[in-house]
């Protein structure tokens, strides 16, 4: 096992307080949210930022899913400094074997495996048998355990599973040489009462118990995933599975900023610690909402706009006397700063890399001397440009970098006369194609020119236009939804023209529909029997 992670599960104490490990899954669970499909480059921003922020492991995907999946984790493995790489494999040799293969990158590896254990899963997924399960546990911690010493194992849907059968299995596990246990909530079924009692009755039965770190996985179906989490810690577990934003399969994990500042804020009732630098919550929230285009709720806990944001007088009297009055946590240190000007259209390279450097962006050369040439654009066409226009430039220019079709021009003729005409220039992979096309309104000749270039079947399911500052020469941006053969992909981007935003958008998701194809249908996975 990892040194580091080992110890600081299981005995680390930093005056008096336990460590608990976090366990990053935004790029493997998180990515599982529909529509949230991210490219190897998005991939790897993620991961590294995860990585400078302290995040002890990081789930990279699910290798055997595609070959998409596999590289990402081959990658994320040779780019992390720190943390340990895992790789996601069902309890079959096939995909141990791939993930094993995919983790021989990493300075630090896991493997985490996992078969459904509960009766529903067993009887309708599986078709298989108590012992049949049983066996297959043992066999795929065995393999997995044959790449790595550090394996990680799951009883899927474990909080539906019988106690005596969930009991057989981890010890099962423990004794084939799982080092982590993890216990995933995987339909969000749970309360924290019962989610810590489970925890504490595996704890305290299973008779190997203290050869692993017990893990929570918790969905939030019914909005308990954090209050689960934490829940399971205080009943003894050591590791909390979270994504950024509570990304993940239907209404989402625990929310890891959510569960690193409970612990924080409440060390009084929860004595433990986390090795997560709070400070960068935020813009981790923000590249994960932008690489996703994901939308972060504005009253989201942490990292929601409005989560600092004091309307009331009463509130706004007091927090100017004393902030504590109203405020449990300082911005500051979950990385949310007053707002404030940035820079004029004189501002030079040198100011201008500092601020970036404020908000948190170390670019290289070239990304820099893209965003620096969109900051004077923007700077010549706005008069005042925030730290928020600054923000959603880089984010856009980082997501449509590794973007194999970019928006290269655009033309719109518009007004009452109609029928409103755009003439859209794409490159494809180095070559530029221009295409002329009418429609029921600018966006909709814009899209139509587009589909042109690239045709597709996908379906137009959101199209939404939101203003990043206030005033009418504000940056737009857009998020549209695709939607195909059952897929969607969620794809955004930001400029000062309206109709700009919305070309590059769904040339964006269409990109992201590409990528999308490449990976296995969640039903062929399914059907090999996990
Ligand atoms: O929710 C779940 O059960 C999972 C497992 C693969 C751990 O994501
Ligand atoms: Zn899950």
């Amino acid at each position: 096992m990892d040194a580091k992670v080992a110890e600081s599960g299981k005995g680390a104490v930093d005056a008096g307080k336990e460590r608990v490990i976090i366990f990053d899954t935004t790029l493997r669970d998180g990515e599982q949210s529909p529509g949230a499909s991210m490219n190897l480059e998005e991939k790897l921003q993620v991961a590294e930022l995860l990585d400078e922020m302290g995040v002890d492991v990081i789930e990279a995907g699910f290798p055997i899913a595609s070959n998409g999946d596999f590289e990402a984790v081959a990658e994320i493995g040779r780019r992390v400094k720190n943390a340990v790489v895992c790789g996601l494999a069902r309890a079959g040799n096939a995909d141990i074997d791939r993930a094993g293969e995919a983790l021989k990158t990493a300075r630090q590896s896991r493997i985490h495996t996992f078969i459904g254990t509960s009766p529903l899963h067993r009887k309708f997924q599986l078709q298989l048998s108590e012992d049949e399960v049983f066996d297959r546990v043992v066999s795929s911690v065995t393999r997995a355990r044959g790449f790595t010493d550090n394996v990680e194992w799951s009883p899927m849907d474990a909080t539906r599973t019988e106690h005596d059968f969930l009991c057989r299995v981890v010890e099962a596990a423990i004794k084939a040489g799982a080092t982590t246990i993890n216990i995933p909530d995987t339909v969000g079924y749970s309360t924290p009462e019962e989610f810590g009692a489970l925890i504490r009755m595996l704890i305290e039965r299973v008779p190997n118990s203290d050869k692993a770190i017990f893990s929570t996985h918790c969905h939030d179906d019914l909005g308990m995933a954090v209050a689960n989490s934490l829940a399971g810690v205080s009943a003894g577990a050591r590791q909390i599975e979270c994504t950024i934003n509570g990304l993940g399969e239907r209404a989402g994990n625990a929310a890891l900023e959510e569960v690193v500042m409970a612990i924080r804020t409440r060390s009084d009732i929860m004595p433990f610690i986390t090795g997560i630098d709070t400070r960068m919550l935020m813009r981790a929230s923000k590249l994960v909402s932008a690489v996703t285009a994901f939308p972060v709720q504005y009253n989201k806990a942490i990292v929601g706009q409005n989560a600092f944001a004091h309307e009331s007088g009463i509130h706004q009297d007091g927090v100017l006397k004393n902030a504590q009055t109203y405020e449990i946590m300082r911005p500051e240190d979950v990385g949310v700063k007053a707002t404030s000007l940035v820079l004029g259209k004189h501002s030079g390279r040198h100011a201008f890399k500092e601020k970036l450097r404020e908000l948190g962006y170390e670019l290289g050369d070239n990304a820099f001397n893209d965003v620096f040439r969109r900051f004077k654009d923007l700077a010549d066409r706005k008069k005042q440009v925030w730290d928020d226009d600054i923000v959603a430039l880089v984010e856009d220019e980082v997501a449509a970098a590794a973007e194999a079709v970019k928006v290269v021009a655009l033309t719109v003729i518009a007004g009452t006369g109609g029928p409103q005409k755009a003439i859209v220039t794409l490159d494809v992979a180095g070559r530029h194609e221009t295409r002329e096309a009418t429609g029921n309104g600018p966006v909709d000749a814009t899209f139509n020119a587009i589909k042109m270039i690239l045709p597709h079947a996908g379906r137009l399911s959101l199209y939404q236009v939101h203003a990043v500052t206030e005033g009418t020469d504000a940056q737009a941006e857009v998020s549209i939804k695709l939607e195909e053969n059952g897929r969607m992909v969620m794809a955004r981007s930001a400029d000062p023209d309206t109709l700009v935003a919305s070309a590059k958008a769904y040339v964006s998701g269409i990109n992201k529909m590409a990528t999308r194809r490449g990976k296995a249908a969640p039903e062929a996975i399914a059907a090999e029997g996990a």
